[in-house]
This record gives structure tokens, sequence and C-alpha cells, in this order.
């Protein structure tokens, strides 16, 4: 059975991860496919089909894996893109699995060119045709593999080829959490802590978790600490902000990354429109990440808008990073 100290992160955060789909809020639409697709495995005894989870670091991948496993009753294999070197380490991976057991592959679009075609074979007939032996002794060695789920998660969709998103029967992207489902996750993890918050607190530390759990989860221990140093440990809106503001979160909780974009915008280009790549030079950072990490919460948010001309800053863009009263490009004052 899965463990939740198996999976990535820290310990603080696996006491914190919900091991059950009643303990996980939020991402409805993905937690009702997952269930229907939990429901029929179960009822027909078969394994559950490959899933790929997408979207931003933080918001559930790693725990809606265990959270299948401990539904299905089954062992969940946890293992990333990049450690998975050539195909034996593949080979090793799946022929060790029992019928109906997860293979968790995180961060599955840095797996090898190579690799990757063997996965093919694995997911779509369970079974790997594996070179052995080199010149004139090659041959070639079927090796066949009990039905099992693959779990792919990944921050960067797009990276991913299509013949191996297409082997997935469900692919679901997780979204950020508005602030009243952040806030009810906050006061879970207070709970399990045993640490006293009010609604208040709770509403303070989800504005400023910039839509992510694993992020309220990290200020939640800091506002703890300073609750418990600098008054009674109960945590209230006034002291969750003092605490934060120590920590130099603002408000909004946009992170370093996001603000620099925001800057690039309206700084160099007079709040846009300009194109991701410019941007993504100009911050240092790939387009990819920026547009699947940064740019959909700023977009959700309303920090920023996408046009077919390219980003444009919106005036609560402008306002987030102490601009205001100037006119962009197309003469809207911010
Ligand atoms: N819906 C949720 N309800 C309660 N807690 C959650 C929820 N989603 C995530 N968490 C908490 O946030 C932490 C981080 O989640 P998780 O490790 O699953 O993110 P991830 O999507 O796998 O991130 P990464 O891309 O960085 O691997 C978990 O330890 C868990 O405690
Ligand atoms: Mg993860």
């Amino acid at each position: 059975m899965a463990t939740a100290l198996d999976a990535t992160g820290s310990p603080a955060e696996a006491a914190l991860r919900p091991l059950k789909f009643e303990d996980f809020t939020g991402q409805a639409k993905t937690i009702e496919r997952l269930r229907v697709m939990v429901g029929a495995a179960r009822r027909r005894g078969e394994a559950l089909n490959h899933i790929l989870l997408s979207g931003p670091p933080g918001l559930g991948k790693t725990t809606l894996a265990f959270i299948l496993g401990n539904e299905l009753g089954r062992n969940v294999r946890v293992t990333s893109g990049p450690v998975i070197e050539k195909a034996g380490d593949l080979a090793g991976l799946l022929t060790n699995l029992e019928a109906g057991d997860i293979l968790f592959i995180d961060e599955i679009h840095r797996i090898q060119k190579t690799v990757e075609e063997y996965l093919y074979s694995a997911m779509e007939d369970f079974r790997l045709d594996i070179m052995i032996d080199q010149g004139p002794n090659a041959r070639s060695v079927r090796l066949s593999i009990p039905r099992f789920t693959l779990i792919g998660a990944t921050t960067r969709s797009g990276l991913l080829t299509a013949p191996l998103r297409s082997r997935f029967t469900l692919q679901t992207r997780l979204d950020y959490y508005d602030a009243p489902t952040l806030a009810g996750i906050i006061r879970r993890s207070c709970g399990l802590l045993q640490v006293e918050i009010d609604a208040g607190g709770a509403a303070e530390i989800a504005a400023r978790a910039r839509g992510t759990p694993r992020i309220a989860n990290n200020l939640i221990n800091f506002v703890r600490d300073y609750a418990q140093e600098r008054a009674d440990g109960r945590i209230t809106q006034k002291i969750a902000a003092a605490a934060l503001e120590l920590l130099e979160i603002d408000a909004s909780g946009l992170d370093e990354m996001d603000k620099r974009m925001l800057r690039v915008i309206a700084e160099n280009y007079r709040g846009g429109p300009v194109g991701m790549s410019t941007i993504a030079v100009a911050v240092g950072e790939e387009s990819e990440t920026l547009e699947e990490v940064h740019e959909p919460f700023l977009i959700q948010e309303g920090y920023l808008q996408r046009t077919p001309q390219g980003r444009v800053i919106t005036p609560k863009g402008a306002r987030a990073i102490g601009l205001s009263g100037f006119t962009n490009e197309q003469g809207t004052l911010l």
C-alpha cells in the first residue's frame, strides 16, 4: 500500500497530503473524471487506464497519483522522467510491478526519446521488445509486463510528443485554486497541525498563496511560528498579515518571476503588446515555462491579458508592481 512518505516532498508536506478523494478539495472536473475511471476500473476488476496530469507546480499532481493508489488499493511506484536513462531501467521498473499497480512518472516531459519509444508498446500492448547484445549477436527479447497503470505528471504538457500524449486515455489539467477553496485547504491543514485559525486568518493566507496549496502550507508553517512567538498561538487576520509582511509576501501573492514579467511589459514595452519570446529573453527564462507556470495565474487573476498582438498588462497588473497613471501603447490609462 502506498504511504504518503513514499512521495516526493518534505515530511511536513507529506503529513498534510490528502490520502482520499474525500480530503481533496477543488479541481472539481478532474476529480469527477478520476472518480468515474476509478469506479469503472473497480467494477470491472481491471487496471485503471493511463492518465496524464498536467499543471503548474504544487497544485496536487503527486497527491492525486497517491490518492488513486489508495482508492484502488494498489501500489504506487514513483520515478521521474530524467531518472530513467535507458530501456533497461524502464524494463526493471515495469517487470517489478504487479497487475493493477500504478507507475507514477513525474516530469514525464523530460523522458529520453529512446526510452519514450519503449514506453509506447508498454502502455499499449503491455510488452517490451528489448535489443540485447550488439553486432551479429544482436537479438530482440520480448518481455511481457503486467497490466499496469501509467500516471504521468508534467508542468509542461506542451513539451510532450503527440504519440506519447495520445496513449493516455485521460489527459487532465489542474488549475490554480480560487481563494475560498484555498482557505478551506488551509483550515484543513491547520486542523491536522492542531493550530487554531479563524476565517479571517485563513482568508489572509489564501489571498497570498498564489492559488497554490503547497505555498499555502508553507506559509502556514511560518505564520504558526509567528503566532506562537508574537501572540497567543491563534492565527487571526491581523497575525497572518503581520507574519506575511515580515516575509515580504505582498498582498497579491505574486512571486518574483511574475513581477519581473509584469515589469518588463510595463517598463520596456509601455504595457505591451509584446510577444512571449521577447519577454522570455528579457527575464532570462524559457518561454514555455513562462507560458505554463506563470502566465496562467497572471491571466486568471487579471494582471495580464493575451491578445493576438501579444501580452498586455492590465491596470491591476500595473498597480501590483507599483505603477499607475501611465498610458500604454493603445492609449489606455493604466
Ligand atoms: N486539493 C488539495 N487539497 C489539500 N491539499 C492539497 C491539495 N492539492 C495539493 N495539496 C497539498 O499541496 C502539496 C503539494 O502538492 P503536490 O506535491 O501534489 O503538487 P504537484 O502538483 O505534484 O507539484 P510538482 O509539480 O512540484 O511536483 C501536497 O503536499 C498537499 O499537502
Ligand atoms: Mg509532484
